[in-house]
């Protein structure tokens, strides 16, 4: 009974991440967040102090030496406290995982709330037989692994369908600075619940999307991250992503797309959040999603906007070529509208004004016009706080000469005000001096009389 209490106690002691290292476990009780740096045998003890933790995290180290330990079942009190812990979340880092290990421990974590799982630079070495996995759910709902290194993922079909009951009930998904540069099909048809895949930094190039995004794969997919890869053509992402019909926040920063003026590809209609900020773009992609709330253009060439959205409330252009701000008066939802780094002179007050629920403009860097409409209208915007970060000091004149370099906040605007007020007296006395010459001319000779009676 001893040696199996000994090896199941070890077994759980391995699921905590025991890294036989210098090192002990630092634990934030604010947080519920507790730290464990190349623990050793001597100071694993510092472990107890996690328990608490919602989130633990195992930093250092390896396991290497763990692969030839005989793991079989666990006893009953051995379950028990598994169950019993708060930890919903276990980061390891800096890392070298075998994968026979993680292949024979992970389906312990089917004792556990341990809802998500983190690998952050980890190597994974090795390949391990996950047939014990066939069958088996887990609680772990979201994956993620950032700079990460492990066999290809090519010929593992026989791996995924056995960790097919787990996969197919994850919701959350990233494999980020990996050089990933491909997804066979197979893959993604076992993640039949994942909402969200995040493949950020990677090397995954147009001809790797279309097998990726595959018919039947990632059918409940609603957010896709696919900043900092190896894209370049619009056309071809457009057309790969086609068949993901829930799909509702895309993200291709970051990519040198070249655009297509002939492409007749659609965006998927489902689109909401859509981030083409950093891709090259030349000109504003046609025709855009129809139900698009946020549109991120910002960091590309762009030098004249012209969209119309009836459902858009955020449109981020800054770091463009602008010359006029974007026409907008058909976008009547906006809330948001940045335009920083533009060669925009003066903002559309009249269509503005029509924006009623407009309340984050930035516009800073641009060659302000400091007119009485211009420095006017921004001062007048900056009093009602809707003038976001940049102000005062991001906003300065350009013209007229007089007040070049000027900050726009400084230009007084009263006198402007006053010529305001004097421009419609000026007619009214005009128009009254008109009146009393007509009068003067008709009441000849008798005037004064005449006038006088009316
Ligand atoms: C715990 O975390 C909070 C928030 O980050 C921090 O202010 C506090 O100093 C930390 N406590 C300890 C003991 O490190
Ligand atoms: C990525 O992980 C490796 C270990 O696998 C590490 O040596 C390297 O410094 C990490 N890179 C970054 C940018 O953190
Ligand atoms: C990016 O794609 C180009 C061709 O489209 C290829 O020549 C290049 O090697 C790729 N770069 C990476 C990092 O995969
Ligand atoms: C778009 O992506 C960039 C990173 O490439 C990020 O900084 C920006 O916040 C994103 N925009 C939105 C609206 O999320
Ligand atoms: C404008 O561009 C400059 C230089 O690229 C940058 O330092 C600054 O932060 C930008 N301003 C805004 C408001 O984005």
């Amino acid at each position: 009974m001893a040696p199996r209490r000994l090896l199941a106690g070890s077994v759980a002691v391995l699921l905590l991440g025991l890294l036989e290292v210098e090192g002990r476990c630092f634990f934030n009780r604010t947080e519920e967040h507790c730290v464990c740096y190349n623990l050793t045998q001597e100071t694993v003890g510092s472990i107890i102090q996690c328990l608490p933790a919602s989130v633990v995290e195992f930093r250092g180290g390896e396991l290497e030496r763990y692969v030839a330990f005989p793991i079989t079942g666990l006893d009953s009190s051995t379950i028990e406290t598994l169950g019993s812990l708060v930890i919903r979340k276990i980061v390891f880092a800096d890392l070298l995982v075998p994968e026979i290990l993680l292949a024979r421990v992970l389906r312990f974590f089917s004792y556990t709330q341990v809802q998500e799982l983190e690998f952050e630079n980890c190597i994974f070495k090795g390949r391990g037989n996950w047939d014990d996995m066939a069958g088996q759910g887990l609680p772990i709902l979201s994956l993620h692994f950032h700079n990460v290194t492990a066999a290809p993922l090519t010929g593992r079909q026989q791996d995924f369908s056995s960790l097919s009951s787990w996969l197919e009930t994850l919701q959350e998904l990233a494999v980020t600075g990996c050089h990933l540069t491909s997804l066979p099909c197979a893959i993604g048809r076992e993640f039949r619940a994942l909402r969200s895949l995040d493949m950020a930094q990677n090397s995954l190039g147009d001809e790797s999307l279309m097998p990726a995004f595959c018919q039947g794969a990632f059918p409940q997919l609603q957010v896709l991250i696919l900043q900092s890869n190896n894209l370049t053509s619009h056309h071809s992402v457009c057309e790969s992503v086609q068949l993901l019909p829930e799909l509702q926040h895309l993200d291709l920063s970051q990519n040198k797309l070249v655009a297509d003026p002939s492409s007749s590809c659609q965006w998927p209609v489902s689109l909401r959040i859509f981030n083409l900020s950093n891709t090259g773009l030349d000109e504003a992609l046609t025709p855009l999603p129809p139900r698009l709330e946020v549109l991120d253009m910002s960091c590309n060439h762009l030098r004249a906007v012209d969209i119309s959205l009836s459902s858009l409330k955020k449109l981020f252009l800054s770091q463009n070529l602008l010359q006029a701000a974007p026409s907008i008066r058909n976008c009547p939802a906006l809330d948001t509208l940045h335009l920083n780094n533009n060669s925009i002179a003066e903002l559309p007050w009249a269509e503005l004004k029509l924006l009623g629920h407009l309340r984050d403009v930035a516009a800073a860097g641009n060659p302000c016009s400091c007119s009485c409409s211009g420095a006017g209208g921004l001062q007048a915007l900056a009093a009602t706080g809707r003038l976001g970060q940049g102000w005062p000091e991001g906003y300065r004149c350009h013209s007229p000469p007089g007040y070049r370099g000027w900050l726009v906040r400084d230009v007084p605007v009263l006198q402007c005000n006053s010529a305001a007020v004097i421009a419609p007296v000026s007619i009214a006395l005009a128009l009254l001096a008109l009146a009393g010459a007509v009068c003067l001319l008709r009441a000849r000779p008798g005037l004064l009389r005449r006038c006088r009676g009316g």
